[in-house]
C-alpha cells in the first residue's frame, strides 16, 4: 500500500509534547500540517517548541535557516476542529483519556471525508475501544510515536479489531516515508514496547526487594555487562516513578492481574514519599545539587590466577576461554559441563539456579557463578555470586580471574539467574509471549525494542544467541526457585527450543 503523498494535508490534534513533535515530523516530510489544540494558547507554545528544537539543529550544523523557515511555514495553527476537514490523515495526541479521544473522533467523523484516516498516538488505550462507537471504525488506527518523537525512530502501527488492513498499511508506508521505523501490532495492552519492556523494571525491582544488590550495582550490571543504554533504576528516575508505576498498574489490571505485571511495593513507596525521580530531585537516586552518586559494588583485588582448567564449552561466555588462554600461563582444556576450574574454586555461567542450589546438586562446594554479559570480550564489569557453602578464598580467587582480564568485579548475594541473564530471559519470554499471541512478528518485536528503547539487541535475537534451550532452562529454574507462575516459559519459546531453535530466519 502506498504512503500518503506529501501533498496530502496532515491534521494534528494536541500541540503538547507529542503533538508538536508529530507536526514537526509531518512538516519535515513536506506535508502541509494543520495543528489544532483545545487551548488556543497551546498553539504558539507548541510552534515555539518546534522552532526551538529546530534551532538547536541549526546550531549543530544539521539544518539551515531556509529549511527551518520552509518547515515552519508548512505548519498552520487552526482555531476550530472543523478546520481539519481537508486532512487525509488526522493524528490525535490529546490527553490520555478514552472519553475525550472518542469524543474528538466522533466530531471528526462529522467533519471529514469518509476516506480520512483517524490515528491515535495513545500509548495505552485500546484502539478497538476507541473505534467502537464510531461510524467508520475501519478508518481508525494507532500511530504510536515515542518521546521525543522527532528523534526516536520507532512508530507502533496498531490495528484494532475493526481497523482495515489497507489503513494500517498506508500508515506503515507513510511512517516509513517520514524516516521512521514502523512496526505493526495488534491492539493489546502495552502494544509491543511497553509490554515487552516490563521485566526490565520488574526484575530489577524484585532483586532490590530481595536485597540481592543495591540500586547502583544492579544499574551497573545491566548497563556495563548487559549493554543497555541506561540501568533500570536510572531509567525509572528519568521516566518519572509516577508515569512508570502508572503504566505497570495499568498493564497489571489490563492483563487481569497476571503476576508477570505485578507492580512493586518499593516503587509505590517512592511515590508515597513524593520521590518521582529526576523531576522531583529524588527517586532511586538523589539529584539534589552536590549529592553524591553511590558507586556500584566493586570487589577488592583478588590473587591473579596461575592455573586454570576449562571443562567443556562455556556457551555465551566462550570468549573468556580465548582471553584466559592469552592471559594465564597454564590453561588446560578438557571435556565437561562448562566450568572454569581453579585450584581454589570453580566458576560457571549462571543457568538460573542459585549458586547454593547448584553447588549442592553438582557436589561442588566452592562454587562461584557469574552473570551473562552482552559480549564477554568487551564487558568492563562482571557480576559474581558465591554459594553459601563457599569460603572467602574462593570468592577472592574468582574475582582475581576476571580482574586479570581487566574487568571490574561486583559481588552480589546469591540469586538465581543473577541480574543480566534473568532480565534478558524475561524480556525474551515477554517477546515470545507477544509473538505467540499474534501481537506482532518476531522481526517487529526485535526492531521495536532496538529502535524504540535502544536495547543492545532485540530480545528474541539475543535469546537465539544465548541458545533457546539455555533460556528455557533458566526460566524453568527461576520458576522452580520462586514457585511462581511469573517465570513460566511462553509456549512459543518452549516449542521453538525443540523445533529449530530460531525465531528469525
Ligand atoms: P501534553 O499534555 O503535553 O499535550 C496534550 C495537549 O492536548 C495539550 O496541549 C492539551 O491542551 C491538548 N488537548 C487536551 N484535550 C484536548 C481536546 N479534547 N482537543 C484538543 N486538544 C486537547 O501530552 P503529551 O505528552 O503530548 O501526550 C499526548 C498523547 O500522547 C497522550 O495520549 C499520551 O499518552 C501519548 N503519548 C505520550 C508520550 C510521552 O512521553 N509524553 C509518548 C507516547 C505517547
Amino acid at each position: 500500500m502506498a504512503a500518503l503523498p506529501s501533498t496530502a494535508a496532515i491534521g494534528v490534534i494536541g500541540a503538547g509534547t507529542m503533538g508538536a513533535g508529530i507536526a514537526q515530523i509531518a512538516a519535515a516530510a513536506g506535508h502541509p500540517v494543520l495543528l489544532f489544540d483545545i487551548r488556543t494558547e497551546a498553539l504558539p507554545a507548541g510552534l515555539e517548541r518546534i522552532r526551538h528544537g529546530l534551532e538547536r539543529l541549526i546550531g549543530r550544523g544539521k539544518l539551515n535557516h531556509s529549511t527551518l523557515a520552509a518547515l515552519m511555514e508548512r505548519i498552520r495553527p487552526v482555531e476550530r476542529l472543523a478546520d481539519l476537514a481537508p486532512a487525509a490523515l488526522i493524528i490525535e495526541a490529546i490527553v490520555e483519556e478514552l472519553p475525550s479521544k472518542r469524543q474528538v473522533f466522533e466530531q471528526l467523523e462529522e467533519i471529514c471525508s469518509e476516506q480520512t484516516i483517524l490515528a491515535s498516538n495513545t500509548s495505552a488505550l485500546s484502539i478497538t475501544a476507541l473505534a467502537a462507537t464510531l461510524q467508520r471504525p475501519e478508518r481508525v488506527v494507532g500511530m504510536h510515536f515515542f518521546n521525543p518523537a522527532p528523534v526516536l525512530k520507532l512508530v507502533e502501527v496498531v490495528s484494532g479489531l475493526a481497523t482495515a488492513n489497507e489503513v494500517a498499511e498506508t500508515i506503515q508506508a507513510t511512517a516509513a516515508k517520514w524516516g521512521k521505523q514502523p512496526v505493526r501490532a495488534r491492539s493489546t495492552p502495552g502494544f509491543i514496547v511497553n509490554r515487552i519492556a516490563r521485566p526490565y523494571y520488574a526484575e530489577a525491582l524484585r532483586l532490590l526487594e530481595a536485597g540481592t544488590a543495591d540500586v547502583a550495582t544492579i544499574d551497573a550490571a545491566l548497563q556495563e555487562a548487559g549493554g543497555f543504554r541506561m540501568g533500570p533504576f536510572e531509567l525509572m528516575d528519568m521516566i518519572g516513578q509516577d508515569i512508570n508505576f502508572a503504566v505497570s498498574r495499568t498493564l497489571f489490571e489490563a492483563y487481569f492481574q497476571d503476576p508477570r505485571y505485578r507492580p512493586s511495593l518499593i516503587q509505590q513507596e517512592l511515590l508515597d514519599g513524593g520521590c518521582l525521580g529526576r523531576k522531583s530531585g529524588r527517586g532511586f537516586y538523589n539529584y539534589q545539587p552536590g549529592a553524591e552518586r553511590p558507586a556500584p559494588h566493586t570487589a577488592p583485588p583478588g590473587p591473579p590466577p596461575t592455573r586454570i582448567v576449562l571443562h567443556g564449552e562455556l556457551g555465551p561466555a566462550e570468549p573468556l576461554a580465548a582471553a584466559l588462554a592469552k592471559t594465564v600461563s597454564a590453561v588446560q582444556r578438557t571435556t565437561g559441563a562448562g566450568l572454569i576450574a581453579l585450584p581454589e574454586t570453580a566458576l560457571a555461567l549462571t543457568d538460573g539456579r542459585s549458586a547454593t542450589q547448584r553447588a549442592a546438586e553438582e557436589g561442588i562446594s566452592e562454587l562461584i557463578l557469574f552473570d551473562l554479559a552482552l559480549d564477554f570480550s568487551q564487558t568492563t564489569r562482571v557480576v559474581i555470586a558465591a554459594a553459601d557453602q563457599t569460603g572467602p578464598a574462593a570468592l577472592a580467587a574468582a574475582a582475581g580471574v576476571f580482574q586479570a582480564l581487566g574487568k571490574t568485579v561486583s559481588v552480589i548475594d546469591d540469586s538465581p539467574g543473577l541480574i543480566v541473564l534473568r532480565t534478558v530471559c524475561m524480556l525474551a519470554n515477554a517477546a515470545a509471549e507477544a509473538v505467540g499471541q499474534g501481537v506482532c512478528t518476531a522481526a517487529a518485536c526485535d526492531a521495536a525494542m532496538r529502535d524504540g528503547v535502544n536495547y543492545p539487541r532485540g530480545p528474541l535475537a539475543w535469546a537465539e544467541i544465548i541458545g533457546l534451550a539455555r533460556v528455557v532452562t533458566a526460566l524453568d529454574h527461576l520458576g522452580e526457585y520462586y514457585g511462581a507462575e511469573r517465570y513460566q516459559a511462553a509456549p512459543l519459546l518452549r516449542r521453538k527450543r525443540y523445533g529449530g531453535n530460531r525465531f528469525h530466519d
